[in-house]
């Protein structure tokens, strides 16, 4: 095993499209199945995506409100093989090209996760490649290194705020499968918490996530971030522990909703109401204009984004002050959000940091970046072929075993 993966690869590939290309580095297939999309890529060491495949399952997610992980697991099923081969074809390469496949063992839905490896598994024993394990959130925040705009200059250590749909956290990266916990969130993540505002507004998220939609309601009709004043999180006696909490303002968007369509109502009525209804996946038709659904929107991602960056502010601050780290990558689902994006800059600029964010289109989930962790634990020495199921690995907790490969 261990020799399939410090194997030199020299050969040239004659097939069209990559007729006489010599590639003189390993080639990864990667396969993501951890929540609800299903992504496939073929990428090479320089950072080259030779071919990918992301079947998005959002449809699904919005008949059911929300993740539903025997349906989405199905809806893996049915699609992986298929996946596979397309992305193996679109390649132009064969199997037996590809030096190793790296698959997400963890931390996800356990059924998601386990059709993901099974897929795995057997193209592993059909075609004697070695597997590789993969953490969902090393995958993450290592594609910054592969294919952000700066990631040439990014080394290790280097500071990361992973927002995504599942998590919410800060950690210093010091190397592959080496994290230190800086700050978590106390309740929600906030993709979460974006996905479940989305619903609150009855916006349509059949195609895309609740927090893409967001965004672009607040763009196509000019949401106004201050119609609304929504608490920013953690401003009290918590304002310098670096932790997040987004329950708090997802009942604050919820109240004022209700308040809006229940404008004859008194407060105790309004809470009753709330609290009847915070349970419910599914809302009733809103009654309210457009307009103020992209007040109610903007005002949401504005104070949700506002709470990511000061509690980041806090970390880079310590940051400068222990450590000489100057480098942040901004990572997971949430880092598609533009305004993010600028903040996150600014913020960067105001504490001479360089920032690194992923390309938007693998900010959420995807085969590549699980191609890439692959990768970059092939070329590190780092990489092992137990893929255990592990629905839960906080990525602290997370360390790298190479002795049963040696
Ligand atoms: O990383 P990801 O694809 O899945 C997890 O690992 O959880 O993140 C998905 C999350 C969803 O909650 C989605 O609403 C959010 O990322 N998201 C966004 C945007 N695009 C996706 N949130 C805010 N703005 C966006 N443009
Ligand atoms: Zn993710």
């Amino acid at each position: 095993m261990l020799r399939n993966f410090t194997k030199q690869v020299q050969r040239t590939i004659a097939h069209s499209g990559w007729r006489g290309y010599t590639i003189n580095n390993k080639i990864v297939l990667g396969i993501e199945t951890s929540c609800d999309d299903t992504g496939i890529a073929i990428m090479d060491e320089s950072g080259r995506i030779i071919s990918e495949t992301l079947i998005t399952h959002s449809q699904l997610v919005a008949d059911w409100g929300g993740v539903h992980p025997h349906e989405i697991s199905k809806a893996h099923k049915k699609t992986l093989d298929g996946a596979i081969e397309e992305t193996i074809n679109k390649s132009n390469l064969q199997t037996s090209d590809i030096d190793a496949i790296a698959v997400t063992n963890g931390p996800g839905l356990m059924s998601c996760l386990r059709t993901g490896v099974e897929a795995a598994q057997q193209l592993s024993q059909r075609t004697n490649i070695p597997l590789i394990s993969v953490h969902h959130l090393e995958a993450h925040l290592l594609i910054a290194r592969g294919l952000s705009k700066e990631s040439s200059n990014l080394q290790f250590p280097f500071l990361v705020l992973l927002a995504s749909g599942g998590h919410c956290v800060i950690v210093e990266a010091n190397g592959i499968g080496d994290y230190k916990f800086i700050g978590g969130t106390l309740d929600d993540s906030i993709g979460e918490a974006f996905d479940k505002i989305a619903r609150l507004l009855n916006l349509d998220v059949s195609v895309n996530s609740g927090g893409h939609e967001i965004e672009r309601i607040v763009k196509l009709h000019d949401g106004d971030p201050k119609q609304f004043k929504f608490p920013i999180p953690m401003m009290g006696p918590k304002r310098s522990e670096i932790s997040f909490s987004f329950s708090g303002l997802k009942s604050s968007a919820l109240w004022q909703v209700r308040k809006l369509e229940n404008s004859t109502i008194n407060n105790k009525e309004l809470n009753l109401l709330v609290m009847n209804q915070k349970n419910k996946s599914q809302n009733p038709k809103l009654n309210l204009s457009t307009k103020v659904v992209a007040d109610l929107a903007a005002s949401f991602q504005s104070t949700a984004i506002a709470h990511l960056v000061d509690k980041t502010d806090i970390a880079l601050k310590k940051c400068k002050q222990n450590r000489n780290i100057k480098d942040l990558v901004v990572c997971g689902g949430v880092a598609a959000n533009m305004l993010l994006r600028d903040e996150m800059q600014t913020l960067c600029n105001k504490h001479n940091f360089n920032l690194h964010l992923p390309p938007i289109k693998y900010c959420t989930d995807n085969g590549v970046m699980v191609a890439w962790a692959g990768l970059e634990k092939l070329k590190s020495g780092l990489a092992t072929s137990d893929v255990t199921l592990k629905p839960r690995w906080p990525l602290f907790e997370y360390t790298i075993n190479t002795s049963q490969d040696a």
